[in-house]
């Protein structure tokens, strides 16, 4: 099996996703912006061949040099986890008659004005929403669906450029700051728990389901520095208060077209018990998702992944053994870390429920918590009991405080 995987190197984890694909025995033909000289050891190991490209977001150019690179080689597999290039991946299929989504089913899942639509025509509950591409459209938007609203980037990530407005004037000062912004949509606020739904899907059916929790919601964690960002795999998935979320999501891939691989699905549980579509992407959920599912069920899902995008086949187990949480810590301060407080004393607390403690060191320069969810490192936590991970999670996020200066 020949598979072209782009980016191999780049968001980090993609190349656990290289190693479980040259690990089910694919030739892996990776693309990416970087010198192969400068590839990771561990990850040219991996790798059949490599094609080095300067723009990996230019489209048509990537698609002629890799067109030009694999002349006269059959391709079995286009693949990418990466959001901004599952479009991409799709165009090459495309062009080359290579089986996998194609590039209009793959826009359902990247464009949040149209997987909306294509949710809602299914008869599924989504917020009301517009796609609007300049301030009076927004402001014409908001007349018709109300306030609160969030007005956000159509193809956006991580919660950049995503605001939630009160007012009319409230509009306008968020309109000011998405200057770069070609199109947004504008869309009712939904109220309410805010959920993941993912998935391994061979052919739309999840071979693999999982729900984690935010705790609070991206769009506040993204918004206050102070806030420790808890996110935790929900080992009861199918209990009954969470089933409106199920039934949702499985309805949503059908609606959507899902073929084989990764889902990341966000959804909102209103107080009233009824679930709401958030958006979905056709690619792994980022900031360490999937080694908090793997840490769930004591599995691979970088192979697994792998193993239906070039076999159709899932073998891992699914049985889910804990609550996995992981907490994000943000230091005080600027500048490079100084001081890291209570650490010794929470690991000691947790003991061996405690699988990876990954702060960043006295020295290190902070990272920017408004572009990575990474923030100043993590701790992951888990447990077979729900309070217990989650005593332990906010225990962490209250009792660890990092600290910068200088
Ligand atoms: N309609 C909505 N109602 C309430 N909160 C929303 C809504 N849309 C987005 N948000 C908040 O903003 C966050 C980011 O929006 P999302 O559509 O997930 O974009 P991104 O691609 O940046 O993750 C969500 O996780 C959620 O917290
Ligand atoms: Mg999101």
């Amino acid at each position: 099996m020949r598979v072209v995987f782009l980016s191999p190197s780049y968001p980090p984890e993609m190349q656990q996703y290289t190693r479980g694909l040259a690990e089910v025995g694919a030739e892996v033909y990776g693309v990416g912006d970087q010198p192969a000289s400068s590839l990771p050891r561990s990850l040219r190991g991996h790798l059949k061949d490599w094609l080095q490209v300067p723009r990996l977001m230019d489209e048509a150019d990537v698609i002629e040099r890799v067109s030009h690179w694999l002349r006269g080689r059959e391709i079995d597999r286009v693949l990418a986890n990466w959001e901004p290039l599952v479009i991409l991946a799709a165009k090459l299929r495309e062009r080359w008659g290579v089986p996998g989504m194609s590039v209009d089913t793959v826009r359902g899942f990247r464009d949040k004005q149209l997987m909306k639509e294509r949710v809602k025509a299914a008869g599924l509950r989504v917020p009301r929403s517009e796609r609007v591409r300049n301030d009076h459209e927004a402001r014409a938007a908001a007349e018709r669906i109300g306030f609160p609203l969030v007005i956000k980037p159509i193809a956006g990530a991580g919660s950049a450029d995503t605001y939630r407005v009160e007012s009319m004037a409230e509009l306008d000062t968020a309109l000011a700051k998405m200057r770069g912004v070609t199109e947004a949509s504008c869309e009712e606020y939904i109220t309410g728990e805010e959920f993941t739904f993912d998935t391994v899907c061979i052919n739309g059916r999840p071979a693999y389901e999982n729900i984690a929790s935010y705790l609070p919601k991206p769009l506040e964690a993204r918004s206050n520095e102070w806030i420790s960002p808890v996110i935790i795999t929900v080992r009861d998935m199918y209990q009954a208060r969470l089933k409106p979320g199920v039934e949702l999501a499985r309805n949503v891939l059908t609606a959507l077209h899902m073929g084989d691989g990764f889902t990341h699905m966000e959804w909102f549980l209103t107080p009233k018990g009824e679930a709401v579509f958030g958006e979905i992407g056709c690619r792994p959920g980022g900031a360490h998702l999937v080694d908090q599912m793997n840490y769930t069920g004591d599995i691979d899902l970088f192979r697994e992944w792998a193993r239906v995008a070039v076999h159709g086949r899932f073998e891992a187990s699914t049985e889910r053994k804990y609550n996995a949480a992981i907490v994000f810590k943000r230091a005080l301060g600027q500048g490079r870390i100084t001081r890291i407080d209570g650490l010794g004393a929470w690991l000691r607390a947790c003991g061996p429920w405690v699988v990876e403690e990954q702060l960043l060191r006295p020295g290190t320069h902070r990272r920017d918590w408004k572009q990575t969810l990474l923030s100043d490192g993590h701790v992951l936590v888990r447990h077979p009991d729900w309070d217990e991970a989650h005593r332990m999670a906010f225990m962490a996020a209250t009792d660890i405080t990092m600290h910068a200066g200088g």
